[in-house]
């Protein structure tokens, strides 16, 4: 049965790019953003440039003429106070953005996220009225031990507990293999498929089986214009967070028109 869920595609430009650059895809990506059709596209930009692209994307009170979303990183689960170089949530708001990518592989292994501290941070997302696309993923090792499923499971139940089911409906689950991420060795189909059907399993033993129908999964890890046609033909696969492709305008819409 074909879903009903709007696919997804994000850009996760990580910590790259400059101010001039940072301007120039987000003004490819808008002025060509109907090659996407109905699927949303998200740009997630350095914090520092969240307001230089919401420029370009002309945004007023979190919406662009052209449809095309704003995102964070990353950001604090307070909503203010003493903690320096930080950002807070209604600050990703203050500055016209919609979604936050929380708990990214990058931010659990490199700067020591827990799943506890991904809750937190996806109760406060959901709190100041952003919508988070909450990241998990096996490592190859976890993967090689036969693990993935109880990894995975662990990190949806960890990262999203105490969540109601109007809570659950309101996020994005991004299943992101670390072995896959900047790697070029994306996952196939059959693999991402079997865990994306287990997270919507997840979903539905936390809430139900229709708010599970309803919430979005995308995949990521080395997707590419060439391999995102066969993901997207998969039932559970809503979209793609993508990091690498999505610096290139060209490389980010062919990947979204793969999921049209
Ligand atoms: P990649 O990154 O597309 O460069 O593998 C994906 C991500 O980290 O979100």
């Amino acid at each position: 049965m074909p879903s009903h869920r709007r696919k997804i595609v994000a850009g996760n430009w990580k910590m790259n790019l400059d101010r001039s650059r940072v301007t120039e895809l987000a003004e490819a990506v808008v002025g060509r953003s109907q090659e996407a059709g109905g699927v949303e596209l998200v740009l997630c930009p350095p914090g520092v440039y969240l307001g230089t692209v919401g420029a370009a994307l002309k945004i007023v009170d979190r919406t662009s003429p052209s449809g095309v979303a704003l995102g964070g990183q990353n950001m604090h689960d307070k909503a203010s106070g003493a903690f320096t170089g930080e950002v807070a949530p209604p600050m990703l708001v203050d500055l016209g953005c919609r979604y936050v990518i929380l708990g990214h592989s990058e931010r659990r292994s490199l700067f020591g996220e827990t799943d506890a501290i991904v809750n937190a941070k996806t109760k406060a997302a959901l709190a100041a009225g952003l919508t988070p696309i909450v990241c998990v993923g096996e490592s190859l090792e976890e993967r090689e031990g036969g693990r993935t499923q109880a990894v995975v499971t662990a990190q949806v139940r960890g990262s999203l507990a105490g969540l109601s089911p109007s809570d659950l409906e309101r996020i994005v689950v991004a299943y992101e293999p670390v072995w896959a991420i900047g790697t070029g060795k994306v996952a196939t189909p059959a693999q991402a498929q079997e865990v994306h059907a287990l997270i919507r399993g997840l979903l539905a033993s936390l809430a139900s089986p229709e708010v599970a129908g309803r919430v979005r999964i995308q995949y990521g890890g080395s997707v590419k214009p060439d391999n995102a046609a066969d993901l997207a033909a998969q039932p559970d696969i809503d979209g793609a967070l993508v990091g690498g492709a999505s610096l290139k305008a060209d490389d980010f819409l062919g990947i979204a028109a793969a999921f049209r």
